[in-house]
């Protein structure tokens, strides 16, 4: 009896020191690791700045407007709040923005997949995600080893070294036990499957570039408790529990995403934070959530003044509540976007964040005091706001919604190629965003 007593007490000890030990040490290393890889990240984050901003803005506007002369006239109801009523859109092909236009129609779209690579607009227009590497299938829906994850399972893709681009071999919907982990030059293409990523934990891109993420669903990402990850092929760690953003970016940039359907996490949607830069958020649908696009996460993240964000053609459609996006620092262009339901306010921001607001429709809800489009965070004091340039130009504004503008519209160069290239105007919003987010296409046919 003793004798047992005596080696348990020995098996505390010497356990009970060896454990910190061990996750001490591995948690040094990784630290190491990250702290290494956010140099680099930082490095091309402050590379991939465009100093000209306005010209960005006026490319995407162009092209716009160009894709709007080849498209028919909308004879849909402009302002209702209600959009295709769950009805689904049976003539030929239309693609009216001019992301869509670029691949949408092609009968050969599953045999030109990396064509799409070429798509992007707006700051993210360099995203090519895996163009230059081959094709991965995803057979297997199971996520189920976080350190060695099996081949033909999503997790097994996105650590590969290397381009790479990744399609789903049939429908599925992929429950992720922690954070997907992201490495660079990677596209996760959704056409052609309904992939539902959901019920578990989010997809994070950390100081990576290059991704594009396209026609997936994510719905219901849940916060995860951390533990150890594989983050490539070379490297796992402890990573510590996940807040539950359905895709978090992260010191990142080069990143497209493009017709997704996203709704109800317990977090933000999208989130991108520490600098994350040259992203564009396209073509998709968010619906029933609270916070849906963090641009900026920490007061004092000042590597956040480099953010620029185009976020174009997407419907912010059912029992939405606010931050749409909710902007700190950078530069940001809200361009065609459908605001066809607020609960509090569509457009926020602090830290003299550069919000240009161009052709979107806003519509207001039934509340009388929750009007406002624009929301800035309150201790910031209006003798402050007011030089923070936040412009609305050719938007619509239906049942009460109205936009309060602030800065000197006389500033900046910046801005000069705003004057001379007008957006589309957000009344023609209903025809560049009917087919956001998630849409069924099959092999042969126009999409
Ligand atoms: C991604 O691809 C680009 C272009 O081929 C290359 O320069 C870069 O090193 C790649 N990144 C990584 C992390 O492999
Ligand atoms: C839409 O337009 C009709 C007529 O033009 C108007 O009666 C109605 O109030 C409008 N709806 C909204 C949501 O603004």
């Amino acid at each position: 009896m003793g004798k047992t007593l005596i080696s348990w007490f020995l098996f505390c000890f010497i356990f009970g020191a060896l454990i910190p030990t061990l996750m001490g040490k591995n948690a040094d290393s990784d630290d190491v690791w990250w702290r290494k890889r956010a140099a680099l990240a930082r490095e091309r984050i402050l590379k991939a700045y465009k100093p000209n901003p306005g010209d960005v803005v006026a490319e995407l506007n162009q092209k716009t407007q160009q894709a709007l002369e080849h498209s028919p006239a909308e004879t849909a109801p402009r302002n209702s709040t209600r959009r295709n009523l769950g009805k689904k859109y049976l003539g030929p092909c239309l693609a009216t923005n001019p992301i869509d236009r670029c691949w949408r129609c092609d009968p050969n779209w599953a045999k030109n997949r990396k064509r799409y690579a070429n798509c992007a607009q707006g700051f993210g227009a360099n995203a090519i995600g895996g163009k230059y590497g081959p094709i991965y299938v995803v057979t297997d829906s199971s996520d189920n080893d976080m350190v060695n994850p099996k081949p033909g399972t999503l997790r097994h893709a996105v650590i590969q070294p290397g381009p790479l681009w990744i399609i789903f071999s049939q429908s599925m919907t992929i429950r992720l036990n922690q954070e997907l982990i992201m490495t660079s030059n990677k596209t996760i293409d959704g056409r052609g499957a309904m992939v539902n990523i959901m019920g578990g934990a989010g997809i994070t891109i950390q100081y990576v570039h290059n991704v594009i993420i396209s026609n997936i669903k994510i719905t219901n990402i849940v916060a995860s408790n951390g533990g150890m990850i594989r983050d490539s092929v070379d490297h796992y760690g402890f990573r510590t529990p996940a807040d539950g953003d359905a895709i978090s970016i992260y010191g990142s940039h080069d990143v497209w995403i493009d017709h997704l359907s996203m709704s109800q996490g317990s977090d933000g949607l999208i989130d991108a934070v520490m600098g994350s830069t040259a992203i564009t958020i396209s073509n998709s649908h968010f619906v029933r959530h609270d916070k849906v696009l963090l641009f900026g996460g920490r007061n004092t993240d000042e590597i956040d003044s480099r953010m620029q964000i185009t976020v174009a053609f997407n419907h912010f459609g059912k029992k939405l509540v606010q931050r749409m996006p909710r902007c700190r620092r950078g530069f940001f262009h809200l361009v065609n976007n459908d605001y066809t339901h607020w609960e509090m306010y569509a457009i926020g921001g602090s830290h003299h964040a550069t919000i240009i607001s161009q052709g979107n429709r806003y519509i207001a809800p039934p509340l009388p005091d929750k009007k406002q489009v624009t929301h800035r965070e309150a201790d910031a004091p209006e003798s402050e706001w007011r030089k923070w340039t936040w412009l609305t130009d050719h938007d619509v504004f239906l049942a009460g919604a109205y936009f309060i503008p602030s800065g000197d519209p006389y500033g900046a160069a910046t801005f000069a190629a705003l004057e001379k290239i007008k957006p589309a105007p957000g009344s023609q919003v209903y025809q560049l965003t009917r087919f956001a987010g998630a849409i069924s296409c099959k092999e042969g046919i126009p999409c």
